[in-house]
């Protein structure tokens, strides 16, 4: 069984995205046509998910320097750079978008000596590799995870981690899809994800289009229900792992990997190997994005807080290493020592 929709593609001449703000009420795909609308998109989280937004940025790229018109390499690197600084300007903490700019950024200087318009042809060329790859990634880290689920599981995941959030298939909701399709007969306990509902809104209609079993529960539910021993596996997705093993994910994942060991209950942070990041020591390094206030004064364009309700909204949370069992990869699965085992992965 392949994916059904696409979160992202490159069609002739411009990027088109599924967006994920009108998700599950509207299916719209949208024309991107423009660097600064990539930006708008990213930025709004009608593209988002780590290695989605590290896709988007790369095809953003090749949006903006089609533009220029740089007389040679040296004033065309230096329009390069400012537009790869533009775009990492939209969000800070998934590490896959400064990832897969960089990344376009050393092709470009290995191919310093061709030809501009050639060089703008790799730049597309390399988006298009790094989309490819993301979706060969996923399903190998679908396939490793998968291995590891126990026949009638019932496993809880957080925000979503789907082919929305990726290439395709996802990394987290990955694990799930191939424990599934291998018959093994799992259910899944869906975290809402205050405050803008990514698993309400996305990994239900992710889940409900994969025929898989689930139960939505209100974030506040997920304690209770480990206590009572209603979940057997936490599969999480990340955006940014330092090389230490402490993981950047979505707001309230660090209480469930608490709580997940307080109940002997095995944690796991699903991702690419693309978004460990050996530069960044440990987790309190990690710039986490603060976000509107009015994204939890207000649920679905109407206010539920009394007028003029201050609000902090801190998009992510950082999980201390010591409470993650295991990190699944495309590479298979890495177990504690966590510092040595990533490092492992770059040598
Ligand atoms: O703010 P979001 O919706 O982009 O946050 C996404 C997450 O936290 C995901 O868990 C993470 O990016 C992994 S997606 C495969």
């Amino acid at each position: 069984m392949e994916q059904s929709y696409e979160s992202i593609s490159w069609q002739d001449d411009h990027l088109v995205i599924l967006d994920q703000t009108q998700l599950p009420l509207r299916e719209i795909y949208s024309e991107v046509h423009t660097i600064g609308q990539v930006w708008d998109a990213i930025k709004k989280l009608k593209v988002r998910g780590a290695p989605a937004i590290g896709i988007a940025g790369a095809y953003g790229l090749y949006l903006g320097v089609r533009e220029l018109d740089s007389k040679n390499f040296t004033s065309f690197n230096v329009e390069l750079n400012r537009w790869i600084e533009y775009l990492k300007t939209s969000r800070p903490t998934a590490v896959n978008l400064s990832w897969a700019l960089d990344r376009i950024s050393q092709t470009v200087y290995a191919n310093k000596d061709k030809e501009l318009d050639e060089i703008k042809e790799i730049i597309l060329e390399t988006a298009k590799t790094i989309h490819d790859e993301d979706k060969r990634v996923c399903k190998k880290i679908g396939h490793n995870g998968a291995e590891l689920v126990k026949k009638g599981s019932h496993i809880l995941t957080h925000c979503n981690t789907g082919g929305l959030a990726t290439g395709a298939f996802g990394t987290a909701f990955s694990v799930i899809w191939h424990a599934n399709d291998s018959g093994k007969d799992i259910h899944v306990w869906v975290d809402e994800t205050r405050p803008l509902l990514q698993g309400a809104r996305l990994t239900t209609w992710e889940l409900q289009n994969a025929e898989i079993p689930f139960h939505l529960i209100p974030d506040s539910a997920a304690g209770s229900l480990m206590q009572s021993g209603k979940v057997d596996l936490i599969i999480v997705g990340a955006d940014r792992v330092t090389a230490n093993g402490d993981t950047a994910n979505k707001i309230g994942t660090y209480p469930l990997a608490v709580l997940a060991k307080e109940n002997e209950i095995p944690f796991y942070v699903a991702l690419p190997v693309s978004t460990f990041d050996l530069s960044t020591e440990k987790g309190d390094d990690i710039e986490i994005e603060e976000r509107d206030p009015e994204e939890v004064t207000f649920l679905a364009k109407t206010q539920i807080t009394p007028k003029k309700t201050d609000a902090y909204n801190p998009a992510f949370d950082v999980t201390p290493h010591e409470y993650i069992t295991g990190f699944i990869t495309e590479n298979g699965l890495i177990e504690p020592d966590f510092k040595k085992n990533i490092k492992a992965l770059f040598d």
